[in-house]
């Protein structure tokens, strides 16, 4: 990074005084199953992490220095460890502290059990396993620029315990500092305030970073690559590999105005900067919001910025998650409901009615088949608040039924108050409960006490709506004006009419909306007129090219079967990945054949989330 865009990047930071870490919650419902913590007799307050970055051992190795708030009386604090070789933990003069490691599970990991002996800090030497679950190493090969590895980490759920040893717990914030060494071809980028680098030094250079804010520990992450920087704003930019840097800030171009639009709704943006980094085509989700720095997928540069509402998203996670949190995993709805719906009124407020209509009714046809897909009405696995078995991973238990019933949900309480109440309450709301954790109970008894007016509870079904399965009668399916038409298209070109008759250049939720539309048997004549007008075999907007492979593959339609390996090797998101397996596996033989060859080339270049369900789906 030059100088100059050095010193941008620090002049910008934020200069507001850190809010004071917040206690955990003591009620019954914000006990975490997914943690071996014990945060009320002692809970880490913050983390200081001193780390190298081993490229040939696909190791992070150092010191982690924990602080700790404890009961006067509290013997022990107890971490989780997934994976991590312990070296030594001793106190902040270096004086060993006995410890134990517990038994390991293979989805939680171990708990580590450190004596305090009075200390408020713990040291922890250690280093992260090769296989650690939140870390991808790249080869040169997997990266754009195939000249330099790279790494990054995912964290959320309860995947940072793998590289980090502290209470890995949403309800246990955290504030956080550390300096990485690496290689000086590469850069250093994390989700915090960027503090210093210093010069290169036999081939090595360290970067710091901090989060004075408390934060979540999920929300810990790192990337170090060959990355540049391209500012758009003041205040917004753009990180990636050198190759994708101008596409990516062309596709970004507006990310200030998304800052400033949603923070006409929810109130100021509280974390300084807000930057993007576009990871490798292997990251295995669209997005990840991490503060100051969402992470986001290649695959949403379509070329034409029509698939933002992703970027939109993970901004709006700055308030809804990132803010406020999620107390466990089983109000994982409170972090993607409030941010599903939020991006649609980021989408309406940047692009109008129009576009935000068509990318809610998508959205409710997606609820719609979550619920399906979750085994119908009755299943437990559509409530908004879960509960998730502290045996499975929170994973299994994460569906899209957070995320559109939960919006759909707000959309309900919306239509019953009134959106000027509405939009007033969910500020005050962010308030008051900044920098905290949420659990479903106490997102209910705010509403009540700051919005519900007499009859408006009942009216509105909040009880039924978050603790029962299926979605209720009154749910608000906001309908897209435009999909009438898209639908009889569909309908009259699957009845025979000529494919000159379904429209042209419609936007891309009106293409998703027709193909999804379509019967999932068609002729392979059919197929052919439409890749013959349309040529979605070879199509770069990965959400039509998604859309279209699914209808392809159900058919076996033959010219999509190279492009379907196309596209499953060159990324690994897991929305677009999982589905397409799961589509050839049901289909016999020789489906199962394709799957097969295709996977065997894919499987190395997938992140580990990715691999875990594909050879899950495939029976590996
Ligand atoms: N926080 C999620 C990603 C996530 C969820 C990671 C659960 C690990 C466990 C992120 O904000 C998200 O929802 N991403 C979506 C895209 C979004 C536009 C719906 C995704 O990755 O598909
Ligand atoms: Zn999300």
């Amino acid at each position: 990074m030059s100088l100059a865009a050095l010193a941008m990047l620090l002049a910008a930071q934020s200069s507001a005084p850190a809010p004071a870490v917040a206690p955990v919650l003591t009620s019954a419902d914000a006990r975490d199953v997914h943690s071996y913590a014990q945060p009320l007799e002692a809970r880490v307050t913050h983390v200081s992490l001193n780390l190298y970055a081993d490229f040939d051992t696909h190791v992070m190795r150092g010191i982690a220095t924990l602080s700790v708030d404890a009961k006067p009386d509290a013997r022990q604090l107890v971490v989780d460890d997934n994976g991590l070789r312990i070296v030594t933990v001793t106190d902040a003069q270096n004086r060993p502290l006995p410890y134990t490691v517990g038994a390991a599970d293979k989805v939680h990991g171990a708990p580590l059990t450190i004596t305090l002996n009075g200390n408020r800090t713990v040291k922890i030497a250690y280093a992260s396993a090769p296989g650690a679950k939140a870390l991808q190493w790249l080869s040169p090969e997997q990266t754009a620029g195939k000249k330099q590895p790279y790494l990054f980490s995912q964290g959320e759920a309860i995947l940072n315990r793998s590289w980090i040893p502290t209470q890995d717990s949403p309800g246990i914030r955290q504030t956080w500092d550390a300096t990485v060494n690496a290689p000086c071809a590469l850069t250093v980028v994390m989700s915090g305030e960027r503090t210093g680098e210093t010069p290169c030094h036999d081939g090595r250079h360290t970067a710091s970073y901090r989060m004075d804010k408390p934060v979540a520990p999920y929300l810990i992450a790192v990337a170090i690559g060959d990355l540049k920087f391209k500012p758009l704003s003041a205040h917004t930019g753009i990180w990636t590999e050198p190759a994708m840097l101008d596409k990516s800030a062309w596709e970004f171009a507006g990310l200030d105005k998304f800052v400033t639009a949603a923070e006409g709704l929810y109130g100021p943006y509280r974390w300084g900067r807000y930057d993007v980094l576009v990871l490798p085509p292997s990251f295995p989700f669209g997005g990840m919001e991490n503060p100051m720095l969402t992470f986001a997928t290649p695959t949403v540069l379509a070329g034409d910025r029509s698939l933002v509402s992703l970027i939109a998203h993970e901004l709006a996670h700055s308030w809804s998650g990132n803010l406020v949190t999620n107390a466990t995993w089983d109000d994982f709805w409170l972090n993607e409901g409030f941010t599903s719906y939020f991006e649609n009124r980021i989408m309406e407020s940047m692009y109008g009615k129009r576009r935000a209509a068509m990318e809610a009714d998508l959205a409710w046809t997606d609820m719609q088949n979550a619920v399906k897909e979750a085994g119908g009405p009755q299943s437990p696995d559509t409530k908004l608040h879960l509960d998730l078995d502290a045996k499975r991973d929170p994973d299994d238990g994460m569906t899209q039924i957070a995320y559109d019933k939960g919006a759909t949900f707000l959309r309900t309480i919306e239509s019953v108050v009134g959106r000027s109440r509405w939009d007033a309450y969910l500020r005050g709301y962010f308030d008051r409960h900044a920098f905290q954790p949420q659990t479903s109970a106490g997102f209910l008894a705010d509403l009540r006490q700051n919005l519900l007016k007499p009859g408006e509870d009942a009216k509105i079904g909040v009880d039924q709506w978050v603790y029962q399965p299926g979605i209720p009668a009154n749910a608000v399916h906001v309908r897209s004006d435009a999909f009438p038409a898209i639908d009889a298209a569909a309908k009259a070109f699957a009845a025979g009419d000529p494919v000159s008759a379904v429209p042209d250049k419609v936007t891309t939720q009106e293409y998703v909306r027709f193909l999804d539309q379509l019967p999932r048997q068609l002729s392979a004549e059919r197929l052919a007129a439409l890749d013959e007008r349309f040529h979605w075999n070879e199509t770069g907007n990965s959400e039509i090219r998604f859309a279209w492979l699914r209808l392809a593959l159900a058919n076996r339609y033959p010219p999509a079967e190279a492009s379907a390996e196309q596209f499953l090797t060159a990324q690994g998101r897991r929305k677009f990945v999982a589905p397409l397996f799961q589509q050839l596996q049901g289909q016999g033989e020789s489906g199962q054949a394709l799957a097969k060859r295709i996977y065997d080339k894919a499987r190395s270049g997938y992140h580990a989330v990715t691999q875990v369900t594909v050879d899950r789906l495939l029976g590996r």
